[in-house]
């Protein structure tokens, strides 16, 4: 195996996690990029330049797995009140990656897709994002969404706005309204719930962040910091999830 690690880490990852018990769907707060770099003495945006390295390695190894669904919090809603060099960094930062992570998306067979209030983004980002998100569209391995300038209060607002049109057109009957209908009205109407929630940087919050689609995910925090975490950290949090024992409300006894 010396000198063949691909092949040592598709053995490894064999060996340890079995397919049927891998998360479906993988959500990831991606924090800490800013205090990465202040504690190396950097300056706040090479931290997000780092993040970016992670986001390749950490979404590599997701499909390495074979994890189905992979959502990262790229950008939220909240974040278009930082100072504006860091907004415009993180843009040019997205447009870049975009452009240079194409070859490997396909390659790997990734697809992207991308939710969030997206007419939002500046042209060249929604540009850039619609043209890979076109050409990887037929990409049958793991499933990537950028979450960008996104809100889960204004994804469910959004959604409230849909259905009550549709209800005030004759579409659809109030009394019928039941959760699928709301899912169906979510940005994320393609995605199934999140399994596993994973947050870098040792903050304990979920920051308006697929609050509908956590319902019942598995809660991961970790004191790493985003550029740090890599495909050993992304195993840790996939064996805290597999020990844990979903109960979905139901006992013990009711699973056995
Ligand atoms: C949080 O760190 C991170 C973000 C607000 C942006 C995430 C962006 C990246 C990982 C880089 C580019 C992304 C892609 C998809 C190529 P923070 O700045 O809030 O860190 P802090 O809490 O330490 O200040």
């Amino acid at each position: 195996m010396v000198g063949c690690p691909a092949v040592e880490i598709k053995i490894m990852s064999l060996q340890e996690f079995n397919n049927d018990q891998l998360p479906q769907h993988i959500a990831i707060i991606m924090d800490g990029n800013g205090r990465w770099a202040q504690q190396q003495g950097k300056n706040r945006l090479r931290g997000h330049e780092a993040g970016a390295k992670a986001v390749r390695n950490t979404v590599e190894a997701a499909a390495r797995l074979g994890v189905r669904h992979l959502t990262l919090y790229a950008f939220s809603t909240e974040n278009w009140n930082r100072p504006k060099t860091e907004v415009s960094t993180l843009m040019s930062l997205l447009v870049r990656n975009l452009r240079r992570e194409l070859r490997r998306m396909t390659k790997n067979n990734i697809r992207l897709s991308a939710i969030g209030s997206l007419h939002k983004l500046p042209k060249k980002v929604y540009e850039e994002l619609e043209e890979v998100i076109e050409k990887t569209k037929s990409n049958t391995g793991t499933n990537l969404t950028l979450a960008l300038s996104y809100g889960a209060r204004e994804e469910i607002k959004q959604a409230v706005i849909d259905i009550g049109k549709k209800v005030k057109n004759n579409i659809i009957n109030v009394e019928s309204i039941d959760q699928t209908i709301i899912n169906e009205h979510l940005y994320t109407q393609h995605l199934p719930d999140v399994d596993l929630l994973i947050r870098t940087s040792g903050e304990v919050r979920i920051s308006n962040f697929l609050l509908w689609q956590i319902a019942y995910a598995e809660l991961y925090f970790t004191d790493v910091m985003w550029p740090e975490f890599d495909e050993h950290e992304l195993h840790k949090a996939i064996k805290s999830y597999i020990k844990r024992e979903r109960r979905f409300g139901k006992t013990s006894e009711q699973l056995t």
